[in-house]
């Protein structure tokens, strides 16, 4: 069997490599450096080896491509595009329509199309069949399925193989061959009823960890002004047995999920309407905790920041990985500078970052650290700065929430 999988990014290439040990996969992208890069065998994704990909090049599994006519014999398609928010914070089908349009146009035998990209109830339904159909141009039977993706970038102990899926077709058929498709690598599959509950649910699962996270740093506020320490009374609280599971405050959420994913369910609760005010209040109590740190460090040092170099420690939205969309820093930095403060940063696993690069770990004033990356050494990070505020919990005897 021949599969198209279209956007090689975290999704779309972790997918391919897996799959690469059963299927030919045929990994579209239109991003042209990423296509030679992966076709010269170097992956660009953490968790995605580049001797796996360099064992399908050879074999024939695997080939990256920006060619509309390279998929035009396959069988199954799987859609892994961005699906971010549009200027005004609104959902942006942008990417999943020019993916639509990839395949209507070039697909012209009926096939199994399954979404992995996040979005909304409804999204294979009323948005992606009808888009494939639309630039088609002739009545093609495809079978469409939603599976929806809940890879965790850079962590060991779940992937593919043992993270159960949801799936669930438009149809009866469109089920049956999503399963056989994923059985291949995935140990456990979970059928649900309905294309729109699949999406729902993972729109949910975000959303739990949104509120959760919100919630754990309005908590993280109410400690520090009460004098006590929020670490100490979520360990306390996490010895109950049931009924409790423990979150960490933060200088924020980011990547593509946790900050994104809950407003697309905000959206259509509220073109439905229905209350979305958890999801709306949540992501402005995350929003908030950069201007919070920030506050913190200020009032820590004089009540000014004005002219004081201050280094943030680890611009990635999470530990050990490079991606940076959406990250808490991009906030912290801001305020910082608002405030007059001479900010660089650090994190030699991102390394460049909008027209700048990592600076060294030393010789600023103050040290913010927002993501504690496991090759970061906690000493370098204490004699970085006199003053040292840490976001994340990891370093013993500095300021933090
Ligand atoms: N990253 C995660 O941890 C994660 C987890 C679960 C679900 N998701 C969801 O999966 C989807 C993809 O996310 P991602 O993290 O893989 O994104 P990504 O940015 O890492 O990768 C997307 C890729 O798609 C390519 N692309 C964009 N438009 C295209 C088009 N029209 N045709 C072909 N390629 C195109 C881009 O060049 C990029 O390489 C999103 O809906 C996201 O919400 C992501």
């Amino acid at each position: 069997m021949k599969v198209a999988i279209i956007g090689q990014g975290y999704v779309g290439l972790t997918i391919s490599a897996f799959a690469g040990e059963f299927f030919e996969v045929v990994g579209f992208d239109n991003n042209q450096k990423i296509v030679n890069q992966l076709n010269s065998g170097i992956s660009h994704i953490e968790g995605v080896e580049s001797s796996v990909l360099q064992k399908w090049i050879k074999t024939g599994r695997y080939r990256a491509t920006t060619s509309g006519s390279d998929i035009v014999d396959v069988d199954l398609v799987v859609i892994a595009v961005p699906t971010p928010l549009s200027k005004d914070r609104q959902p942006d089908l942008t990417y999943i329509d020019a993916a639509c349009r990839t395949i209507g146009e070039n697909v012209k035998k009926p096939v199994l199309v399954i979404n992995e990209s996040t979005s909304f109830p409804g999204t294979l339904r009323n948005y992606i069949k009808p888009a494939i159909e639309k630039y088609s141009n002739s009545p093609i039977e495809h079978l469409y399925a939603i599976s929806p993706e809940r890879v965790d970038p850079g962590r060991g102990d779940f992937n593919q193989k043992n993270t159960p899926r949801l799936y669930a077709g438009l149809t009866a058929e469109a089920s049956e061959k999503t399963r056989e498709f994923y059985s291949h690598f995935c140990d456990e599959l979970v059928k649900v009823s309905s294309p729109e509950v699949a999406e729902a649910a993972k729109l949910f699962e975000n959303t739990f960890r949104q509120v959760n996270i919100a919630l754990v740093n309005e908590f993280a506020q109410i400690t520090n002004a009460l004098g006590i320490s929020v670490y100490e009374t979520l360990d306390a609280a996490n010895t109950k047995p049931y009924g409790f599971m423990k979150f960490t405050p933060s200088a924020g959420v980011g990547g593509h999920c946790i900050p994104v994913d809950p407003t697309y369910l905000a959206a259509v609760a509220e073109e439905n309407g229905a209350p979305a005010t958890f999801i709306r209040r949540a992501n402005e109590v995350n929003l908030e905790m950069s201007k919070y740190v920030v506050d913190r460090v200020q009032a820590d040092n004089g009540g000014s920041l004005q002219g004081k170099s201050v280094l943030v420690v680890g611009v990635a939205y999470k530990p050990n990985v490079a991606d940076v969309r959406e990250t808490a820093a991009e906030l912290v930095i801001e305020h910082l500078r608002n405030r007059g403060a001479v900010v660089t940063w650090h994190d030699d696993v991102v390394g460049s970052w909008r027209g700048e690069s990592s600076a060294p770990l030393s010789g600023a004033d103050i040290a913010i650290v927002v993501t504690k990356h496991d090759s970061v050494n906690e000493r370098d990070i204490l004699t970085s700065a006199p003053y040292v505020f840490d976001t994340t919990g990891k370093i013993k005897g500095v300021k933090g929430f």
